[in-house]
């Protein structure tokens, strides 16, 4: 642990003195699969959000009062039909489809995100999107999008003083648009980056008599950088930063690397600060199963001046960080918090577990009558790992999977659930699932063992049979195959809940095991696996996530369902971060929103 009492001395001297003291943080402060981070200050709060992609309620925007706490304040995707076209939400094949990169800003009385939905069938690939709200504590305050045909992905909304409206998108082309029709003007190219493959994720800003503008370079990958330009005019001619790149860990041995897709705000003290994202992997970049997180990094901005960013790492010294605090409005889940969730009657579903694509209707019943404190799942046709590519869709994932999660937000956790679950056919199958797509997974499955295909030397005199899968179809190194392994459940196990739980052996490493839910102490490791069969592969630009899921595995004959039963019950969902690895061989114990 590291931690000492600078928070403590920063409080006490107090404000009335002239020379602030600078705080020591550690980063990533939106920990976990949290992309693109696009933030505004606004009221004495910053607002930051993320990019999802497939994950539904999409574009959670997070709320902080101390750059440190996070807290889910809404999200913007939660209705299937706000995009205004009848299966957007279900006809995206590519499994990092979606929406990508989002922009948010404040204008006259309004909120704004403006991105763009990757979806490859109807909308000649990319649909542009402005999403508005009044109320960022308030997911139903989310408008219906306003779309347009889009060119290029990542578009970023800019209001010059006279109010007119700009579109700028990777490229980097701008345009002029009218937010509240989509109309939009003939597009200029503005500045092509420094040389980096794929300009992308601009933001435009004015400051001192400038127009800036921000954008990320060379790819999500090792060559992600953050560049600059400005011009005395919103579309140009644009002078690059002679600095450039002014935020990037290419071409060094950093434990974050991949940082970029920045943006830029200011704190109640008149302070820059900017968010980037950064994946925890090393140059050797091969181990990352937390994807994309978010991290702070002080800006130093001085009139007329450029910018100067800190180096993007996990212990950081800058500006002195506003005072803490929890006191954020609303129901939601602070990112680095635990998850207790025991499904009470009437509870809503926590606001920080996310779904694969919008689930089917009446898929999740929060303690339904005869099953107390569960979450009821009733299977989807289609398995985590379907047929992405089958003409009938209830197998391919795109009408919902039965699976519920939460993003893995620390290096070390564990994750259980108490499972009760009575199948009578061997199709029928419930679990938890470790998953970075539908072709990316490690699952550990309870299901009815079918006796006349035959185990081997394997009895099962509970009828139950234990299955530790391990999908790596869409693994990058493909020297870990797929595999499936059976284990009987003990007799004397299937007459209450099973606690499936997943947790890290190490850093590296995950480990499945079961026990009875009454007798913990009797667990047994099911399996082991890499989280290297959750990193990158199919799975680029997202992270992993933990929950739990049921499926009949393609059972029914045809596309209108399961046949009945197979229903699982999931309750005493439990999740708790132990550690953060912050550096090679440093780590934070506990959360990151202690400060150091
Ligand atoms: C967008 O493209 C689709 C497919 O080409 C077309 O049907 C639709 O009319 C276009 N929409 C607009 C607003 O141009
Ligand atoms: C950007 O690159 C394109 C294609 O190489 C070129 O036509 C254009 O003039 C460049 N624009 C700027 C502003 O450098
Ligand atoms: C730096 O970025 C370049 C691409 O711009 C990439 O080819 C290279 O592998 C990166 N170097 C390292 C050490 O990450
Ligand atoms: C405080 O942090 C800012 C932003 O990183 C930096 O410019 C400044 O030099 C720091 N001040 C001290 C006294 O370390
Ligand atoms: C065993 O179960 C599978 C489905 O999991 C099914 O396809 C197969 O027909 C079953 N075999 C027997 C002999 O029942
Ligand atoms: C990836 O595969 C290579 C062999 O192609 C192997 O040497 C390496 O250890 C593998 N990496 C991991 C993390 O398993
Ligand atoms: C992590 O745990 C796995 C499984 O027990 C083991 O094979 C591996 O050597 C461990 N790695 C380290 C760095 O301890
Ligand atoms: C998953 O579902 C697909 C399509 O129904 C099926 O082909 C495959 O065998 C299933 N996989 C498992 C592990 O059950
Ligand atoms: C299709 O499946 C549903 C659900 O299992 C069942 O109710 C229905 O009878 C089936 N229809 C046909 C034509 O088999």
């Amino acid at each position: 642990m590291r931690l000492s009492n600078t928070a403590i001395i920063t409080a006490a001297v107090g404000v009335g003195l002239a020379a602030a003291q600078n705080s020591t943080y550690y980063n990533p402060t939106l920990p976990g699969w949290h992309s693109d981070p696009s933030c505004i200050y606004h009221e004495e709060t910053f607002f930051c959000a993320i990019s999802t992609f497939l994950a539904v309620p999409g574009i959670p925007i997070y709320a902080s009062k101390d750059l440190i706490n996070w807290k889910v304040a809404s999200h913007v995707w939660t209705r299937p039909d706000q995009l205004g076209l009848p299966n957007a939400a279900r006809d995206v094949d590519y499994l990092q489809g979606g929406f990508y990169a989002p922009n948010l800003r404040f204008h006259d009385g309004k909120f704004y995100i403006t991105n763009v939905y990757i979806s490859p069938l109807e909308y000649q690939g990319i649909l542009g999107c402005i999403f508005t709200s009044d109320n960022l504590y308030d997911d139903d305050s989310w408008s219906d999008a306003v779309t347009w045909n889009a060119t290029a992905i990542d578009p970023d909304l800019f209001w010059d003083d006279d109010g007119q409206a700009y579109l700028s998108s990777a490229g980097i082309v701008t345009a002029k648009i009218d937010p509240a029709t989509g109309e939009i003007g003939a597009p200029k190219v503005q500045w092509n980056g420094t040389g980096g493959a794929y300009p992308e994720g601009p933001h435009i800003y004015k400051k001192d008599g400038y127009y800036y503008v921000l954008i990320a370079e060379g790819g999500t990958e090792l060559g992600h950088r953050v560049t600059m330009a400005r011009s005395k005019n919103v579309l140009g001619p644009w002078e690059a930063d002679p600095s450039n790149p002014v935020l990037t860990n290419n071409n060094t041995a950093e434990y974050f690397q991949t940082v970029g897709h920045a943006d830029l705000f200011q704190d109640g003290k008149g302070n820059w600060w900017s968010m980037a994202l950064a994946t925890r992997s090393g140059p050797e970049w091969e181990i990352y199963p937390m994807g994309r997180e978010a991290g702070l990094v002080p800006v130093t901005w001085n009139e007329g001046e450029w910018p100067i960013f800190s180096q993007f790492r996990g212990i950081m010294n800058g500006w002195e960080l506003p005072q803490y605090s929890r006191a954020i409005p609303g129901r939601g889940n602070f990112v680095q918090d635990p998850d207790v969730y025991d499904f009470q009657p009437g509870g809503p579903i926590p606001r920080n577990l996310l779904f694969w694509r919008f689930p089917e209707d009446g898929k999740f019943t929060v303690s339904p009558r005869g099953h107390r404190n569960t979450l009821q799942i009733s299977p989807s046709r289609a398995n985590l790992t379907g047929m992405p590519l089958s003409t009938d869709k209830s197998l391919t994932g795109k009408t919902g999977l039965s699976f519920i999660s939460r993003r893995q937000t620390h290096t070390l956790f564990s994750f259980s659930v108490d499972l009760t679950f009575n199948p009578s056919q061997s199709y029928q199958e419930a679990g938890i699932s470790s998953f970075l797509t539908q072709l990316n997974h490690i699952d550990l499955g309870i299901s009815r063992s079918n006796a006349s295909s035959g185990y081997g030397h394997h009895s099962s005199p509970s009828g139950l049979e234990f299955r530790f899968r391990i999908e790596t179809a869409g693994t990058i190194n493909s020297t870990i195959p797929s595999s499936t392994t059976i284990t009987p459940v003990p007799a004397a196990w299937s007459h209450g809940p099973i606690r499936l739980s997943v947790g890290t052996a190490n850093a590296t490493y995950f480990l499945f095991s079961a026990a009875p839910a009454s007798n913990p102490n009797a667990r047994i490791v099911l399996g082991y696996a890499s989280a290297l069969v959750v990193s990158g592969g199919s799975g680029p630009f997202t992270g992993n996530l933990l929950g739990a899921y049921a499926t009949c595995t393609g059972a029914g004959g045809n596309s209108t369902g399961c046949p009945s039963g197979g229903e699982a019950y999931v309750g005493r969902w439990r999740y708790t971060g132990w550690a953060q690895q912050v550096d090679k061989g440093e780590w934070a114990v506990g959360s990151t929103s202690d400060l150091i």
